[in-house]
C-alpha cells in the first residue's frame, strides 16, 4: 500500500494543528491540490465547536486533506464520507465493530476512537475544503485525560496491538479518496445506504439532539439524501437537522 499518486503529501513532525496548516498556506498550496498533511505531534488539535482534540505525542494519527470540492451540495456529506473512510480503515485493524455517530465521530462499543473536522474556504468561486482527522492508534488508558477516560478508546485498546501510524494514514488516504470520489461522482445513495448500516444509532432509538441553544429530544429515523438526520419528536412529526450534537450517556 502507497500513498494515492495523484496526492501531495507533507510530513510534519509537529505543529499546532494540520487543519490549521492547510488554512494559513491554503494560497501557496492549492496548486497542488489535492494534499494530506500529516504531523506526529500537535500542539493545540481542534475539535468541533471549538473543542480542543487531545494530541497524544506520536500516539495518534493527525490528517488533513486539502482539495477542491466541485458540488457545494456536497459540504453536508464530506464529514460523513470521512467516517466511511475512517471506519473501513479501522477494520484492517482485524476488529469490525466500528460506528458512525451522525456526524463526525467514529465509535467502538460507545467510546471514540476518531474525530473529524470539516472545514471550507471559498474563494474566487473556487470551495475548498479542509477533512480533519483525527485517530486514537496507540493510546493506553493511561494516556487520556481523567475527563476521557470514560468516553475515549484507540485501536491498541480495543486489539491489544501497537500500529504502524503510517500505515494506517496511507489506507486511509486510499479509502478518502475513495469515497470522496463516489460522492464528486454521484454515488450519493450508495453513500447513504452504506451510512444508515455503519449509523451507531437504530431506527427507534430516543435520543437527544443539541441543535445551536435548543435540545431537542426525539427518535432516531434515518439519514436524510443529503446528510441530514431525520429525528421525529414525541407528536412523530419529523424534521432533518444538518447541525448538532448528538448527547450518549
Ligand atoms: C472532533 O471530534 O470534534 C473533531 C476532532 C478532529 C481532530 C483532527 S486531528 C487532525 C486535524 N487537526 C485538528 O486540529 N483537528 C483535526
Amino acid at each position: 500500500m502507497d500513498y494515492p499518486d495523484f496526492l501531495t503529501v507533507i510530513k510534519l513532525s509537529t505543529c499546532d494543528s494540520t487543519n490549521n496548516y492547510i488554512k494559513s498556506h491554503y494560497k501557496s498550496f492549492q496548486h497542488q491540490f489535492p494534499i494530506l498533511v500529516t504531523a506526529k505531534n500537535q500542539t493545540r488539535g481542534r475539535g468541533r465547536e471549538n473543542r480542543h482534540w487531545f494530541s497524544a505525542h506520536q500516539a495518534g494519527l493527525y490528517s488533513s486533506f486539502g482539495y477542491h470540492l466541485k458540488n457545494k451540495n456536497n459540504l453536508n456529506l464530506l464529514s460523513l464520507i470521512s467516517g466511511i473512510a475512517v471506519v473501513y480503515t479501522l477494520r484492517e485493524s482485524g476488529e469490525k465493530n466500528f460506528k458512525i455517530k451522525w456526524p463526525n465521530d467514529v465509535l467502538h462499543l460507545g467510546k471514540k476512537v476518531s474525530g473529524i473536522l470539516t472545514e471550507t474556504i471559498i474563494t474566487n468561486g473556487q470551495i475548498i475544503s479542509i477533512s480533519g482527522i483525527g485517530i486514537n492508534v496507540n493510546h493506553n488508558l493511561t494516556d487520556f485525560p481523567e475527563e476521557l477516560k470514560s468516553r475515549a478508546s484507540s485501536l491498541k485498546m480495543i486489539t491489544g496491538k501497537e500500529f504502524d501510524i503510517e500505515s494506517i494514514k496511507m489506507i486511509l488516504a486510499n479509502n478518502f479518496f475513495y469515497w470522496l470520489q463516489q460522492l464528486e461522482s454521484n454515488q450519493n445513495e450508495a453513500i447513504i445506504q452504506k451510512l444508515n448500516r455503519l449509523s451507531y444509532f437504530s431506527p427507534g432509538e430516543t435520543i437527544c439532539i443539541k441543535s445551536y441553544t435548543k435540545e431537542i429530544k426525539g427518535t432516531y429515523e434515518s439519514i436524510d439524501d443529503d446528510g441530514g438526520i431525520i429525528i421525529a419528536d414525541q407528536e412523530k412529526n419529523r424534521k432533518t437537522y444538518y447541525s448538532g450534537e448528538i448527547q450518549i450517556d
